[in-house]
């Protein structure tokens, strides 16, 4: 195991009695070629998205690997191909992070459209001055039209919550490659991504990350959304061509951005990103909240159990 996890989850595993556990408990991401020596031999892997797991991984882990579990719902960070040549299943977690996900989302959705960065520094700065009617002013979200990139789970449940922000006027639509049968009961209407891009005033990235999605969002892109658009990313970071997001800014494109994952992780503090005031970027905890990760750490514990016990997994990939 590559990590502490929540307590009640590692408990589960502790108590295992038919498997010797090795654990990575240094409180960072395990240093790569640590990482190759400690993998020798080992039936199960129960790693992070910080961990890289590629053929050279499991060239080292060698023969006897029978499971990978990765404590995340997404597995971008996995070459599935090598894993299937091996026939190694992967557990991942998906359901569990959904509204965590879906409460950060809207949480920066807010942030962002309001300008609270902005708003937080200025108290803190000293430059709060007396009430004015025309400082600060943000975006409202009554009668505007949402777009949600990726109406899978997380997407699904974005825009359910954020459906009373809009009203009745308001409207929410979506671009996916599939037509999803839950957009109906959410009043969501599919359309072609370019028209997504024309007609959004809060365009939301809720999809997985896959050669597809891979830096989706780039300048040609930024040039075809309204000048306001607030535009929050909580999927992956290279979903955004990160370059083309500061030119997009420092020629004055988009109104706001609010980004719960960026490239790299963790972001230096020198990064342009950072200079633009109308950015607010935390650092991917979509899903830190001890409910939900405690839950993640028990399937991912459940995964990788199962998987060297040679039972099927709770929740593998497909
Ligand atoms: C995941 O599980 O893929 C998330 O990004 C973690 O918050």
């Amino acid at each position: 195991m590559l990590r502490t996890i929540p307590s009640k989850s590692q408990k589960i595993l502790e108590s295992a009695k038919d498997i010797e556990l090795i654990h990575w408990n240094e409180g960072n991401v395990i240093p790569r070629e640590k990482l190759l020596e400690l993998a020798k031999g080992v039936d199960g892997i129960l790693c992070m998205l910080t961990e890289k797991i590629d053929s050279e991984l499991l060239d080292a882990a060698g023969p006897n690997l029978k499971v990978v579990s990765t404590l995340s719902v997404g597995y971008d960070h996995v070459d599935l191909n090598e894993l299937r040549k091996r026939s190694i299943p992967l557990g991942y977690t998906p359901g569990v992070l959904t509204d965590a996900t879906a409460d950060i989302t809207v949480m920066l959705v807010l942030a962002s459209a309001r300008r609270m960065r902005e708003g937080i520094r200025a108290v803190e700065n000293g430059r709060w001055c007396k009430w004015d009617p025309t400082w600060m002013l943000g975006t409202q979200l009554t009668n505007k039209t949402i777009g949600i990139v990726g109406l899978g789970r997380i997407g699904s449940a974005t825009a359910l919550r954020l459906k009373p922000f809009i009203g009745n006027e308001g409207k929410i639509i979506y671009s996916s490659r599939t037509e999803k049968s839950e957009a109906a009961s959410i009043g969501a209407i599919k359309v072609e991504f370019d028209v997504l891009l024309r007609d959004s005033d809060v365009i939301c990235i809720c999809c997985a990350m896959n050669e597809e999605t891979n830096e989706m969002f780039n300048y040609e892109v930024f040039k075809k959304m309204k000048k306001n658009v607030v535009l929050v990313n909580t999927a992956r970071g290279k979903i955004i061509r990160q370059e083309d997001l500061c030119r997009a800014l420092s020629e004055g494109m988009l109104g706001s951005v609010g980004l719960d994952v960026c490239t790299p992780e963790p972001l230096d503090q020198k990064d342009p990103l950072l200079k633009f005031d109308r950015v607010t970027v935390i650092p991917h905890i979509g899903s830190a909240t001890l409910e939900t990760r405690t839950l993640m750490g028990n399937i991912a514990v459940k995964n990788v159990l199962s998987g060297v016990r040679g039972e099927p997994l709770p929740h593998s990939v497909k």
